[in-house]
């Protein structure tokens, strides 16, 4: 595997990936996490995403035991494992192959081909939590302030959705501090979603991605 592209992206970027076995290393300082299937991870700068296939490996592997045995929850498991994985990527083309590299990973995992809803609501929710954006200024790359998807199975299945500003979450532990920005806004609202979702299938999922590529078009 090449751990560089170009020496100008490495300098203009820090582009500088991390080989498997060290992330392998780093996921097992968190292996219960890691082997979870809803606990929940970001990876701020994730490239092509060495470290957010790994973590979904992981958590197939979760799935396959827990529910191995049952296709309708096998499926809806694997969603929710892709679900909680999230990422954001400065560059174009990283975020699309990291995009493309675990949407692999879910369609060979399922034998899933592009007419599959399972496939498409895959693909929608790479949409929403693999963010082409800046980490440090928390704007995707048009400038809109980043939201992340917090995503839930409730069964028979059905998804949950609630989307929350990734800046008001990530300086919440500055809440209440006298002088910060966020100091006036009190606990409740950094857990006060932008938008709720009335409950959505897997098929919801998969037609919400036609909607988005027409919307784009
Ligand atoms: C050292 S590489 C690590 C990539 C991946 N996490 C890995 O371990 O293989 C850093 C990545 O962060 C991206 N990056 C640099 N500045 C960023 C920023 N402000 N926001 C988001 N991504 C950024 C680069 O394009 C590059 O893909």
């Amino acid at each position: 595997m090449n751990l560089v592209k170009s020496k100008q992206r490495v300098a203009d970027h820090g582009e500088v990936f991390t080989p498997s076995w060290m992330v392998e290393a780093i996921l097992d300082l968190v292996k219960d996490e890691s082997e979870r299937i809803d606990s929940r991870f970001l990876e701020p700068a994730c490239g092509s995403g060495n470290f957010l296939i790994q973590v979904l490996r992981r958590k197939l592997a979760a799935v396959e035991i827990k529910f191995g045995k049952s296709e309708f929850e096998k499926r809806h498991y694997t969603l929710l494992a892709l679900m909680c994985i999230y990422g954001i990527e400065l560059l174009e083309d990283n975020i699309a192959e990291c995009r493309a590299n675990i949407l692999e990973i879910v369609a060979d995992y399922l034998h899933l081909d592009e007419s599959d809803d399972l496939y498409r609501a895959a693909s929608y929710v790479l949409s929403q939590n693999l963010v082409h954006g800046d980490a440090l200024t928390m704007r995707t790359s048009d400038r809109q302030p980043i939201s992340f998807a917090e995503w839930g199975y409730v069964g028979k299945g059905k998804f949950q959705r609630r989307d929350f500003r990734f800046d008001i979450l990530t300086h919440s532990s500055a809440f209440g501090e006298e002088g910060t920005l966020f100091a006036h806004l009190g606990k409740h609202e950094i857990f006060t979603p932008t938008k709720t979702y009335p409950p959505l299938t897997m098929a919801e999922l998969a037609a919400a991605l036609s909607a988005a590529s027409k919307e784009a078009s």
